[in-house]
């Protein structure tokens, strides 16, 4: 028989000596195993004077148990050892350097077209949202343009059957908002626009419209004088030459273009006027009666005028921006510059 006092020395012994889960697996087995040393001196009880037996007993039991303890506390401590390095073995960094520092900047299209809300939300105008895929009747029919009419080939349209079509203008817009407003009424709405164009340095297939239309009695070409002064000076300054010459759309009579002065060459020609020294930014007029009586309005009682600004062209001159496809090839050092 050995004392307790005598066991727990042993154990310390050996505990002391323990470096691996190994070591302490071997310690287990001498200690707690079926045939270790406390299931020996288990066994021994019998020998022990009945007086004692309890109290040995007991002793023994919770020996037993604080070993076992310690055990399964160093126990926890190895596996969490052990899954400290396998970690630290198997990291793996799944993340890609990125090559640019990423902070955001609005498009310069962006830009322009907020400029130009705000100037005109500034004149009482009200903004309304659109819709990319149109109907062939609310793209043309409804502005004046007929199936069948030679007027649709000035805009080469992308049809996705079944009637519908991407718009190739916002000009939809004034239908839909003299038919959900009524007369008299100042709306703008803006987006892109997508047309089936041969891409060039001013001319790509999807680009950006901002549209306006003010309704109500009595209105002339010298009020549309009157907005179209405001607005462009606001957006380029007072210096700003520009000119309007008779034009034909079929939704406007009579229908004018605005041309600027080409402020990238100072109006000596260049590749994104065409050498012409102007540029078109957008289409006008009075608005056309059969239009007027598409979207519900007394055409005998209200006039009105209507233009289609293009936001691209707008943009390229205020920011100095040679060619339109600088705008769409998602170079991001292009578009940080105006960060
Ligand atoms: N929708 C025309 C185009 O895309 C531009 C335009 C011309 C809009 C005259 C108008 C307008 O509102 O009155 O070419």
């Amino acid at each position: 028989m050995i004392t307790l006092e005598q066991i727990k020395q042993d154990f310390q012994k050996e505990w002391q000596g323990m470096h691996s889960l190994a070591d302490m697996e071997k310690i287990k087995i001498a200690f707690l195993g079926k045939k270790g040393i406390i299931a020996d001196q288990m066994k021994l009880l019998r020998d022990v004077p009945a007086a004692d037996r309890a109290q040995r007993g007991q002793d023994l039991n919770r020996l037993k148990q604080e070993i076992t303890d310690k055990i399964t506390e160093q126990n926890n401590r190895f596996l969490e050892q052990e899954e400290e390095k396998l970690m630290d073995k198997q990291w793996l960094d799944i993340s890609l350097e990125s090559a640019y520092n990423l902070a955001g900047a609005l498009h310069p299209v962006t830009h322009m077209r907020r400029k130009l809300e705000d100037v005109f939300l500034s004149m009482g105008f009200q903004l309304l949202k659109g819709n990319h895929v149109e109907t062939e009747y609310y793209n043309f029919e409804a502005l004046n343009i007929p199936k069948d009419h030679p007027a649709r080939d000035m805009q080469d349209t992308f049809y996705l059957g079944e009637n519908r079509l991407l718009r190739t203008h916002t000009s939809s817009i004034q239908i839909h908002g003299m038919k959900k407003l009524g007369a008299p009424l100042r709306v703008i709405g803006s987006g892109k626009v997508f047309r089936c164009e041969r891409v060039d340095a001013s001319h790509e297939s999807c680009f950006h419209q901002l549209e306006g239309m003010l309704v109500d009695e009595d209105i002339s070409l010298a009020h549309l004088k009157y907005f179209i002064d405001t607005y462009t000076k606001a957006v380029f300054g007072s210096n700003t030459k520009m000119r309007l010459r008779p034009a034909y759309f079929p939704f406007v009579e009579p229908g004018l273009e605005l041309d600027l002065n080409c402020m990238l060459c100072g109006g000596k020609g260049c590749s994104a006027c065409k050498q012409t020294g102007w540029i078109e930014v957008m289409g006008c007029g009075l608005v056309h009666p059969n239009v007027l009586q598409a979207g519900d309005v007394d055409s005998k009682k209200y006039s009105g005028f209507a233009f289609g600004i293009g936001v691209d062209r707008f943009a390229m001159m205020a920011y100095g921006i040679k060619d339109i496809r600088l705008l769409y090839n998602g170079g991001i050092p292009f578009i940080q510059s105006f960060a």
